[in-house]
Order: structure tokens, then sequence, then C-alpha cells
């Protein structure tokens, strides 16, 4: 495979996903991963990507001790791009130093020699944009290295060593206000490290399923909770593939679903995707749970632990009918939620996304009985979609908006159980969500919803003064909810979506629109 290892860059992602969209294989680590963790992913290729710090500052992320032998000795070929290349020069006894003139965004350059990473200089010499983000630049090059590209003011921004199959560029080729910057990433490679094109969707399904099949053995039974949405649809799918009916699917009704959400997705698992599903309400153990409770991490934690309760209990009915307890849990657990980055130094913070503990990673409890199956843990949202094509999952699914699987607790701030707010959240979201539908924007928009905030407002209806709640309406586009931006309907939509609301939803006299970008907010408010 092709190992990104990350230095916290913005960009890792966008490498794995670039790499796989080639057809080959990628995943990351964090820069600072050990030796034993990257030789167990048996990598022909490492890139090492940008990052925040400058490698001059003590104690920034570097690579274990004795990586260049590791990778001399294992014909590893490395790329470094931009913190990644400075980190190259700066271990293999070059020099670094802080730019006079720093380059961001985008920037002219031209090869200036025949070389492994661009061919034939004749034939690429031509200056072409790319895209820089850079404080420091490289102005010594180690023993063997040679400059083959520089910018327009003369920084050096491409360097090779063919021989020790180490390269590196000081611009990002992955993103696509690089120009030729794919063109250059591809010959790296494919042709240059000469990574195989072999991985498809067709390889991930028979493997995962072979990988459950050699889990789980031949007599041992799982249970798979569905929420309703993309992820676990597939993931049940998938696994009732290998399993059959050693599968048990539940849809457990927390209290904190959608308008109709249960009637609506108990009759298509019926419908369209033939699984045999049982239903259970626990709403009211949720709900007794949380009440009082305003802390989102408490609200996450909680609704994790009464989802394993659930299932426990429901692992010992199957023991009664089956004579033995399922002992494995399906989840839909996808790459981003897994995946590490690597810390800013000084931060205090060991590799983790501590921003929210998604319960289907960070909020399991510890002592849980159950040993997970996460067939999805190596995918992005997008690659989920098309296993789900291929597994034939159907289309209402597939093209679903994503759902937390603390539903509607975190999209009510503060005590969940308060008044009437969880009824008024789904009607104003159910508004929201078929005027989407009906506009035609659904597909477009990656995620919409409604939030309730525990805050009351002035306002006139019916010419008397009221004294009600406020929503708000969130709506972004994104490729895998890491990054997101908001939404731009137009005021008319919007309008539309307010008065709806207001004249329909008893208790609501103003509707608020988020345009907050993830960074600076997350996706959901809490
Ligand atoms: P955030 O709010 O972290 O959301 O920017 C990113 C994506 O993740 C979903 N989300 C969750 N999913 N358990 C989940 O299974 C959770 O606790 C959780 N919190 C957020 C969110 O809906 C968005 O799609």
């Amino acid at each position: 495979c092709v190992l990104v290892l990350d230095f916290g860059s913005q960009y890792t992602q966008l490498i794995a996903r670039r790499i796989r969209e080639m057809g080959v294989y990628s995943l990351s680590l964090p820069g600072d991963a050990s030796r034993d963790r990257i030789q167990g992913s048996n990598p022909a290729v490492i890139i090492l990507s940008g990052g925040p710090e400058s490698v001059e500052t003590p104690g920034s992320p570097s690579l274990f001790d004795g990586f260049f032998d590791y990778t001399r000795a294992n014909g590893v070929t490395v790329l470094g791009i931009c913190y990644g290349m400075q980190l190259i020069v700066k271990l293999l006894g070059g020099s670094v130093k802080r730019a006079t003139e720093q380059e961001y965004g985008r920037t002219e350059m031209a090869p200036c020699a025949s070389s492994v990473l661009y061919g034939d200089c004749e034939n690429v010499a031509k200056p072409q944009v790319v895209w820089m983000s850079h404080g420091d630049e490289c102005v010594r090059l180690p023993d063997g290295f040679s400059v083959v590209a520089r910018s327009e003011q003369g920084t050096i921004v491409a360097i090779e060593n063919a021989d020790a199959r180490i390269y590196g560029l000081q611009y990002h080729p992955e993103v696509t206000h690089s120009e030729r910057g794919m063109e250059t990433f591809r010959r790296f490679i494919l042709e240059i490290a000469g990574a195989k094109a072999d991985w498809n969707m067709e390889d991930v399904m028979e493997e995962q399923i072979r990988e459950v099949r050699r889990v789980v053995g031949t007599e041992q039974h799982a249970i798979c909770a569905l929420s309703g949405g993309v992820d676990s649809a597939v993931a049940a799918t998938l696994i009732h593939k290998a399993l059959g009916d050693r599968l048990h699917c539940v849809f457990v009704d927390n209290g904190l679903l959608r308008y109709q959400e249960r009637e609506r997705v108990m009759a298509t698992f019926e419908r369209d995707m033939h699984l045999p599903v049982t239903c259970i309400d626990a709403s009211e153990q949720f709900l007794s749970k949380l009440k009082g409770v305003t802390d989102p991490e408490k609200k996450r934690k909680i609704i994790g632990g009464e989802f394993i309760a659930v299932f426990e209990t429901f692992a010992l009915t199957m023991e009664k009918t089956l004579g033995k307890r399922p002992r494995f849990l399906v989840q839909g657990t996808l790459y981003p939620d897994v995946i590490e980055s690597c810390p800013p130094p000084g931060s205090g913070k060991k590799h983790s996304h501590t921003i929210k503990s998604h319960h289907n990673v960070g909020g399991l409890p510890k002592d849980m009985k159950f040993k997970l199956i996460e067939p999805l843990k190596w995918l992005f949202k997008d690659e989920v979609r098309a296993l789900g094509a291929l597994l034939q999952v159907p289309r209402s699914f597939l093209k679903r908006h994503p759902f937390p699987g603390p539903g509607l607790a975190v999209r009510v701030l503060g005590d969940v159980t308060a008044g009437d707010a969880l009824q008024i959240l789904r009607e104003v979201d159910e508004i929201f969500i078929n005027c989407i539908k009906e506009a035609g924007l659904y597909d477009e928009i990656w995620q919409a919803f409604a939030v309730f905030l525990p805050i009351k407002s002035v306002g006139v209806q019916g010419d008397q003064r009221t004294h009600s709640h406020v929503v708000a309406l969130r709506a972004i586009t994104s490729h895998d909810g890491m990054t997101a931006d908001w939404y731009q309907f137009t005021p008319q939509f919007l309008a539309s979506v307010s008065a709806k609301v207001c004249n329909g939803v008893r208790g609501v006299n103003r509707v608020v629109y988020d345009i907050t970008s993830k960074p600076p907010a997350t996706v959901e408010w809490e």
C-alpha cells in the first residue's frame, strides 16, 4: 500500500483519497508512528505530509530514528510534501531556514533539469502554476540530492535522489489548484514508485467477507445495529453475505429519532432490503438516563452506554432462542472516524480526535462484552456508497444524509428532555427537509438538519406578543464531514422555510440559518 505519514496537514486525507482514486490502496498513520506500526502495513511507498510546524522548532514532529535505513533496506520509495520535504532535507544533513519571502497560494514554477520526477525537461519545462503554503525553505540539500524545479522567486520546489528512491515537493500536488500536480503525482505513484493500481470495490468486498468469516468462524453469531443510515445498511448487507442467518439485525428506537423515522425505516428494511430486523423500543430507557444532562460529551457517553446495554439484553434474548449468545457486534465505523493525525507539539494531546467522542468509536464502554466487527473502517463515505451500490443496497439508503449516532440529542442543545423540545425539533426538521427535497436540492447537500436552541425570543404573531423558541437550520456541503462549507440557499428559499416553520410549528417564532463552515465550527452544534 501507499502509506501517508501525517504531520498535521489539512491535506493528509486528500492525499490518501487521491491515491485511492488511482486504484492504489492508501492508508495514513501519525507522522511519528513507530517502526513496528509502519512495518505492519508493509508499505511500498511512504508519503510524508505537510504540516503547520517548522522542522527547526524544537520538539516538532519527526520520523522514528533510523527511518531512512528502514526505507532503503526495504526498497520503499519516499515522497516528502512541504513539511515532509523539509524533514527529509533536515534529517539527511541539508539545511532549512525561515523563508525571506513566504509563499502562500498560487505560485509559478518550472522544472529546471531533466529528472526522474518530471521526465525529460524539454517536454515539461513550461512554467506551471502550483499551490504553495510554506514559511520555511530548503537552502542546502543533503548529499546525493539535486534540485529539479524552482519557483519564480528561485525557491527550491522539487528535489530528488533517484538512487535512494527519495523525492520532495515543496508545493502540494494533491490540490486541484496545482495545474499539473495530479500528473506529477500519478507519475510518482504509478511509474516511479511502481505501485500497483489493483485496488477496487469488488476486492474490498471479497476481502472483507473472507475476513469476517475468518474472525467469526463457522459457529458464532453477530448482532448488527441498523440506524437507518447508509453506513450501517451497507455494513449489515456485507456481513449478511458473509454470515447469512447468523447475523441478527436490530433497530433501536432511542427516543432521539427524527419525525416518523422508526416507521419509515422499518418499512424500508422489510420492503427493499429483505433483512429480518427486530425493532426495540428503548426510548424511555434512554430519555430517563438523559434527563437533566446538559454536557454534550456526557450525553454521548450515556447514549453509547445505553446502546450497549440494549444490545446485551438483546443478546441474552437471542441466547434463549439460539442456545448461544452472539459474541460479535457489527458497527458501520468509517475511516474518518478512526483516522489519527499528528497533534501539534506542546498541545499535550496524543494522537486522537478528541473534539467529539463519536459514540460508535469513542463513547463505547470499556467493559462491553462484544467483540467489534467494523468492515468499513478503511473506507471513506463515498467509497461506502460505491460498495453499497455493488451490494445492491437500495438507493434510498445510499443517498440519505448522514445522521449522528446520538441522534437528536446533539441537536437539542442542553437537556434533551426539557419541555417539548424533541417534538418541536422533529416538526421543524421535517419541514426543512421536505422543502429541500421539493426544491430538488437534497442530493447536492451533504447534510441538512434543524437545531433546537435552549433560548426564547420575543415575537409578534397574530397581533399578539409571543415569547417562544428559536430554531436554527444547518445545511452543508462536504466530502467526508471532516471539513464542510455552509450551503448557500437563495434568500427566497430561506424565507419560505422560515414562514412554513413559524406558521406550522407551535411554539417557534424565530428561525436562524447557520452560516459557519467547519472549521471553525463543527457540523453538529454539540
Ligand atoms: P461533527 O459535528 O463532528 O460531525 O463535525 C461530522 C459528521 O459526524 C456526524 N456526527 C456523529 N456521528 N456519532 C456519530 O455516529 C456522533 O457522536 C457524531 N457526532 C457527529 C455528524 O452528523 C456529521 O455527519
